[in-house]
């Protein structure tokens, strides 16, 4: 068995083979001179178990996890899973106005023309499993984040959203206090209209849970609406950390302590998504 990193996960790549006991295969990257993407592929793949580990988040990650799905299958191997820590593009999932893309479906449907299955982690929206073709796993990470706050004194755990309630109420009933969501409504990308649960904030530790942290926006006025009525300590955890415009640089201002899981991997990248993917493979 072999794993195959792209640039966007050789830390998930190596504590993944390590709980796999196998090798990770060395790539050579280059750009050819009109700056497109070269690759190649060091270790015989031919018969072998292959996992291709990268996140879509950035186009030039598709096209190099384009080019490796590629580059595997070419090879003969016995089997070829697709792992896909943070699936970009499942935002749009559905064509919101005509003449858009259904950009979720575009890509689940080019990784099942290579792959015998698909894993990925909490998914944006589950219709994007609907547009693979071959079977893919969506997977929810609640141990690494419970083993992670356990022995923080948490008083409650809240969703930013209702939409990640149930992640909320699983964590919150592992840790043994109550979950709440704030109702939450999005004005356009980056506004959004928020109304905290009505509770005793006075002194209480919040554990903010959501799925992903892009511009920051939705985390700093959750944050703020919980200072304002006098929170203590804010913890802030989302699966994904996208930090779009860096702004993880304001959110550190705002929040007692940022973590994300190693999805995408950052300096917040505390929990890491190995294990579970390991028990899936
Ligand atoms: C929304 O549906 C998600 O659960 C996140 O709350 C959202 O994507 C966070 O985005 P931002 O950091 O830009 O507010």
């Amino acid at each position: 068995m072999y794993i195959v990193p792209s640039s966007t996960a050789y830390n998930v790549s190596r504590r993944l083979a390590n709980i796999l006991s196998c090798s990770v295969s060395g790539v050579i990257r280059k750009r050819f001179p009109d700056n497109e993407m070269y690759l190649r592929i060091e270790e015989d793949l031919k018969d072998e178990d292959v996992i291709l580990i990268g996140n879509t988040r950035s186009d030039s990650d598709i096209i190099e996890y384009l080019l490796l799905l590629n580059a595997i299958r070419e090879e003969g191997p016995k089997s070829l899973t697709a792992v896909i820590p943070y699936f970009g593009y499942a935002r749009q999932h559905m064509r919101y106005n005509n003449g858009e893309p259904i950009s979720s479906k575009v890509f689940a449907q080019a990784v099942s023309q290579y792959a015998d299955m698909i894993i990925s982690v909490e998914l944006h929206d589950n219709q994007t499993i609907n547009y693979a073709s071959v079977p893919f796993i969506n997977l929810k990470i609640i141990d690494p984040i419970y083993e992670y706050f356990k022995s923080k004194k948490i008083d409650y755990v809240i969703s930013p959203d209702d939409g990640g309630y149930d992640r909320a109420k699983i964590i919150a009933s592992k840790l043994k206090v109550p979950a709440y969501y704030i109702d939450k409504k999005r004005i356009d990308a980056t506004t959004v209209k928020m109304e905290p649960p009505d509770l005793d904030y006075s002194d209480k530790n919040i554990l903010l849970l959501d799925d992903m942290i892009s511009t920051g926006g939705t985390i700093i006025k959750a944050t703020q609406m919980m200072r304002d009525r006098r929170a203590a300590k804010i913890y802030a955890c989302a699966i994904h950390g996208v930090f779009a415009m860096e702004s993880n640089i304001k959110i550190e201002k705002y929040v007692n302590e940022l973590t994300v899981t190693d999805t995408i991997e950052t300096k917040y990248s505390n929990i890491t998504v190995s294990d579970t993917i390991a028990r899936a493979l």
